[in-house]
């Protein structure tokens, strides 16, 4: 029997999710500031302005991590705190900031872990086009080597972008996120300037010794409705679209366009190289999966052929995300991207589950116990994964869908601000002592 290593467990956490402080110590606004501002795109008409206050309360939080038995603190940085216009001035006190929340990690002994991008551009950038626009990529590549300068002396893990699908995806293909943009053209270009800038970033960062810099890949497990061609090729298409897209082309696949026809349109923002400058040999690899999905072939939805059957229409609870709980997917993209390389260390870098405010904490120990069960399956069985983080510390806002979802293993009070471990943080708290 292969041995297991023992994992290590950490939670993740991201900036605009959590800081607040939106207008603090000269921050520059970002995409989801102004996205907010149109109430109405948020499910219960909120905004970040004041989130879970980790700007202020980032000890706190810090601390209750440490309390659980937490051993890897993984937060995002917000670019427009360190660069209030996304590009030029750097502002120091956002430097600052980050240098507390990076002392005070070391200074209680839980690892700080950096994302680089958690989706909340500088409003500036997005004025110039955001991700649609080429030069993106080297304004990431500055901001970048900004954060590396000031922060890569404490922390080693390294995340560059989170989840490149839901990012673009939400953002500038379907709109439901911010920018809110839609449509093919600004999918495709934003796709492939996304990429392009990953790789550059993970580029600069190496040019300090011994970083471990990864990505961080959202996973969503498709299954055809029925058991016909249509319906199998278009859960094909769709599997290229969520789960392929943003990790091929860095492993030197290429865009999966083979799968996925419409994608050979990206090859009008190619540049002489970029097939080449894409790859990137990643030191690990960030799986992060929720729910699964089913889909079935339509042939009247352009360019994906596909449409999804809705969790409430099959034979599942929908959790208050509308999505079905599917803790099963970390065992299957486990499996799946160790196929890629047997070598490379996998993370689970996020997993959780959302709660509604009145449902039983003792759903998510059932879910954790299955993502437990799972690494254990998948350690005997010989893959490298080194660990899993949790999303997430404290129930916080949870983008378009406001501050219904509950996924924390910490409760707070949105008007006192006061945090409280829930049964399901005690019940962790109690796993993570035993497996010392
Ligand atoms: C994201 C988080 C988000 C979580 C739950 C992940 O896709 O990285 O920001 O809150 O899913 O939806």
């Amino acid at each position: 029997m292969t041995k297991i290593k023992r994992l290590k467990w950490g939670v993740t956490i991201a900036a605009a999710q959590t800081e607040g402080a939106y207008d603090i110590d000269g921050r520059g606004a970002s995409i989801w500031d102004t996205f907010t501002e149109k109430s109405y795109k948020i499910k219960d008409g909120s905004n970040a302005k004041i989130a879970t206050d980790f700007y202020h309360k980032f000890k706190e939080d810090i601390d209750l991590a440490v309390d659980i038995g937490l051993q890897i603190f993984r937060f995002s940085i917000s670019w427009s705190r360190i660069l209030p216009e996304g590009i030029g001035e750097i502002n120091p006190q956002g430097i600052k900031f980050y240098n507390q929340v990076i002392d005070y990690c070391i200074q209680v002994g839980i690892e700080p872990w950096i994302t680089a991008y958690h989706w909340d551009l500088p409003q500036k950038l997005q004025d110039k086009g955001g991700w649609t626009n080429r030069e993106i990529v080297n304004w990431y590549a500055v901001y970048v080597a900004i954060l590396r300068d000031h922060f890569a002396d404490r922390v080693t893990h390294w995340i560059l972008i989170n989840e490149g699908i839901v990012c673009i995806g939400g953002g500038y293909f379907l709109g439901v996120h911010a920018p809110g943009k839609r449509g093919i053209r600004n999918f495709i270009s934003s796709t492939h300037h996304l990429l392009l800038a990953q790789a550059k970033g993970f580029t600069v960062l190496k040019e300090k010794s011994g970083l471990q810099v990864g990505t961080a890949v959202s996973c969503t497990k498709i299954e055809p409705y029925g058991n016909t061609i249509r319906d199998r090729v278009a859960a094909n298409k769709i599997d290229a679209l969520m789960n392929r897209l943003f990790i091929e082309p860095h492993l030197g696949l290429g865009y999966p366009d083979g799968d996925l026809p419409f994608l050979k349109r990206i090859s009008k923002y190619y540049k002489e190289g970029d097939l080449e400058a894409l790859k990137t040999d990643f030191d690990f690899i960030g799986i992060q999966t929720y729910t699964r999905e089913v889909v079935k072939a339509a042939w009247y939805i352009p360019y994906l052929g596909a449409i999804q059957i809705k969790s409430q229409n099959r034979n599942v609870t929908p959790s208050v995300m509308g999505w079905e709980t599917y803790p099963e997917g970390a065992q299957y993209f486990l499996e799946r991207f160790a196929k890629y390389d047997s070598n490379k260390p996998l993370w689970l870098s996020e997993c959780g589950m959302a709660l509604a405010a009145d449902e039983d904490d003792q759903e998510r120990i059932n879910y954790y116990q299955k993502i437990i069960k799972i690494t254990e399956t998948v350690s005997h069985k010989g893959i490298n994964l080194k660990g899993v983080l949790l999303w997430t510390l404290v129930d916080n806002f949870e983008w378009a869908e406001g501050y219904i979802p509950k996924f924390g293993i910490v409760r707070f009070d949105r008007k006192t601000l006061q945090r409280q471990i829930k049964k399901s943080g005690l019940w962790f708290k109690k796993y993570l002592s035993e497996i010392k």
